[in-house]
Order: C-alpha cells, then sequence, then structure tokens
C-alpha cells in the first residue's frame, strides 16, 4: 500500500520501533528517518523539557519525517503493603550495587498530558501510542493538526478498537517483540499471539494498513511481514546494536552475547510485562508481590541506573525480543538498507 507510505513520508516500509530509554536517541532517530525508514522518539520516559530538547537535536540532524511515541496513562493504585514488600525483594539488589534501597518518588511516572502538549505543539509527522486507545476525540484532533496517528495492538479486540477510535494503521506487536507488551485489553501481558499469527489476522479485520512487529530483525523478516499481508514492518530489537544507539557498555556486552533461550518475559522491574535476556534479577524477583506499573518502574530505577554505571548486567533490564541473535552491530542506514532490501 504505497499510499500510506507517501502518507508517512518515507521511501521504504522500514520503521524503527519507538523504544523508551536508553535507546530513545535522537542521533538513532535522525539516522533511521535520514536513511529512508521512519525514526520514532520512545518518550514515555522523558519530561516535556528532555523531549523538547530531544526533538530539537532530531530536528538538527534531519529534515525527514519521524515519529514520537507516548504511553497512554493507565490506572493504577499504590498499595503499600505491596511497595514495602517490593522494596524488601530490592534490598540485597541494592545492597550489592552499594546504594539505599530506593524510596517511593513523589511522581512514579511522566504527566502525560504535559508530553502530549508538548508533542502537539513540535508536531512530528507521526504520533503513536502504545498500552491503550488514545479515544476519539484525541486521535481526531491530532488528525485535523496533520498528524499520522499509530495505535498498537497485540490482539484483535485492541486492534478493532484502535481502529473504531480512528487511527490511521494498527501496529501489530507479536510476543516476540521487545521491551513492554503493549497491549491493553485481557489479561496484563495479552494473549502473547505470534507476529506470524497476529499481522494476518489483523489484516483480516481491518481496513487500516497494518505494521507487523516483533521478530523482524533482517531482510528474510521484513519478506515475511511483508507475505503476512503487512504494509510495512517495525523493527526494534535489530536497532539496539546500531551504532547510533547509546547503550550502557554492560547492557550491549549482553545483547551481544545473548543466545536464543536467553530471552524472557518479566514484570520484575516494571510491574508489568516485557521481554528481555534473563538475569539474576529477573529470577531473583519471579515470584515477588508487584505493585501496579508503574511504580516497580520508579523504585527500580535508582538501582538500575547504577548497575549500568556499575557494569552490573545482572541488575539491568535487558529489553530486546527473541531474534536478538540475528542482529549485528552496524550503522542503523545499513540495517534500514538491508531490512528496506528485504521487502523487495
Ligand atoms: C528497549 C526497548 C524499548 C521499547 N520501548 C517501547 C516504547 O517506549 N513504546 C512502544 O510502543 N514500544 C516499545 N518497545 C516495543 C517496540 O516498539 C516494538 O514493538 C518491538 O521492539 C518490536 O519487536 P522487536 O524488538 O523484535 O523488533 C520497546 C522495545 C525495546 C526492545
Amino acid at each position: 500500500m504505497k499510499g500510506f507510505l507517501q502518507k508517512l513520508g518515507i521511501p521504504t516500509p522500514v520503521l524503527m520501533a519507538p523504544m523508551a530509554g536508553e535507546a530513545a536517541s535522537a542521533a538513532l532517530v535522525a539516522a533511521v528517518s535520514e536513511a529512508g525508514g521512519l525514526g520514532q522518539l520512545g518518550a514515555a520516559y522523558l519530561s516535556p523539557a528532555r523531549l523538547r530538547a530531544v526533538v530539537a537535536d532530531i530536528r538538527a540532524r534531519t529534515q525527514r519525517p519521524f515519529g514520537i511515541n507516548l504511553f497512554c496513562p493507565l490506572r493504577w493504585q499504590a498499595d503499600a503493603g505491596r511497595i514495602e514488600a517490593y522494596r524488601q525483594r530490592l534490598a540485597p539488589h541494592a545492597q550489592a550495587l552499594g546504594v539505599p534501597v530506593p524510596e517511593l518518588p513523589a511522581a512514579c511516572e511522566e504527566d502525560f498530558e504535559a508530553q502530549l502538549a508538548v508533542v502537539r505543539e513540535l508536531a512530528p509527522a507521526v504520533v503513536s501510542f502504545a498500552f491503550g486507545d488514545p479515544g476519539p476525540a484525541l486521535v481526531q484532533a491530532l488528525r485535523d493538526e496533520g498528524r499520522i496517528v499509530l495505535g498498537t495492538a497485540t490482539q484483535t479486540s485492541e486492534a478493532l478498537q484502535l481502529q473504531a477510535s480512528g487511527v490511521h494503521a494498527i501496529v501489530a506487536q507479536g510476543s516476540e517483540a521487545g521491551g513492554h507488551r503493549g497491549g491493553f485489553l485481557g489479561r496484563p501481558e495479552g494473549a502473547l499471539i505470534g507476529t506470524m499469527a497476529l499481522v494476518p489476522q489483523l489484516v483480516d479485520a481491518l481496513y487500516v494498513p497494518v505494521i507487523a512487529a516483533g521478530g523482524i530483525a533482517d531482510a528474510r523478516g521484513m519478506a515475511a511481514a511483508r507475505a503476512l499481508g503487512a504494509t510495512a514492518a517495525a523493527v526494534g530489537t535489530a536497532f539496539l546494536l546500531a551504532e547510533e544507539c547509546p547503550l550502557s557498555p554492560a547492557y550491549r556486552d549482553a545483547l551481544l552475547q545473548a543466545g536464543d533461550a536467553d530471552s524472557t518475559l518479566t514484570r520484575a522491574f516494571s510491574g508489568r510485562e516485557a521481554r528481555g535476556l534473563a538475569n539474576a534479577f529477573t529470577r531473583d524477583l519471579a515470584d515477588a508481590p508487584l505493585p501496579d506499573f508503574p511504580i516497580p518502574n520508579a523504585l527500580s530505577r535508582p538501582l538500575r541506573q547504577a548497575a549500568a554505571t556499575q557494569g552490573q548486567a545482572d541488575r539491568l533490564s535487558l529489553w530486546a525480543g527473541q531474534a536478538l541473535p540475528l542482529a549485528r552491530p552496524k550503522p542503523a542506514a545499513q540495517l534500514v538498507r538491508e531490512l528496506a532490501a528485504g521487502w523487495g
């Protein structure tokens, strides 16, 4: 569906999947867009001021279209007992890192409305959402402002709801995908449908384009996505090893050493299912009582930061998808070219 790529303003059907955290880098987003893909900034953890600064940096590097991604706000409760129990489970890890057991910060997440206001002001070509349905009013407002709006679905019911809200296209996130599960209906982790099964079901169920995500890391994955009926593909994990991606050395080394059996789904770091490499932290907290997302994310953040500084991969959230062993260090532009060639 060439028309959709034209709407996105990109010559190739390669989207860099939004990745909040260390990979939310202006250099990486700009490199992908410059190479003819759609760079996307995972902005969920960025304050409005930081978001402005990173987008200014992207725009200093490229004139081409790019996207910004936010998490739809989730309802959550602060259960004091669970918070204390989780802090106790963090204690030995804090001790090993030589940092205090983290206290609950005043704010556990960025203010979505404040982030959204900045996104609207910055007016990127694409605005995408995970963890929910932005709803018809917001989608229409963004459309009226000229944005292309993408929603994330992990099952058909979510995709139909997002389509009814008016999004331009749906990212079909299969269970192979790295990072947090982006869905919002049913069980918190979603139904864990693989990309191979999910994409054609969404293609059959929807009239809007489907963007395949999850497990696509090379030209063969792109060919498969096209064969399944996708209009484009979104690639995350493979871009983690791009030369422009500023990962901490411990994270990068862990990714380079991992095999296909090292991948796991864990709630241990954030309270919400996410795919990454298993390590001592995910194993130790596998049965921990967890407060609602984003409380564990806020509580574990100082530990993760200390672990990155100290090179302790066993206490880092090593988000990555199942196709990680297919990824190789290379310039982002080269990866975009190789992926685009696979589409044919
Ligand atoms: C490090 C990392 C961070 C991620 N952060 C986000 C995010 O902020 N928003 C989002 O919609 N998806 C996020 N994801 C999921 C990706 O957008 C995408 O669905 C996934 O990377 C595709 O599968 P792949 O990793 O196998 O390429 C993240 C994935 C990774 C690996």
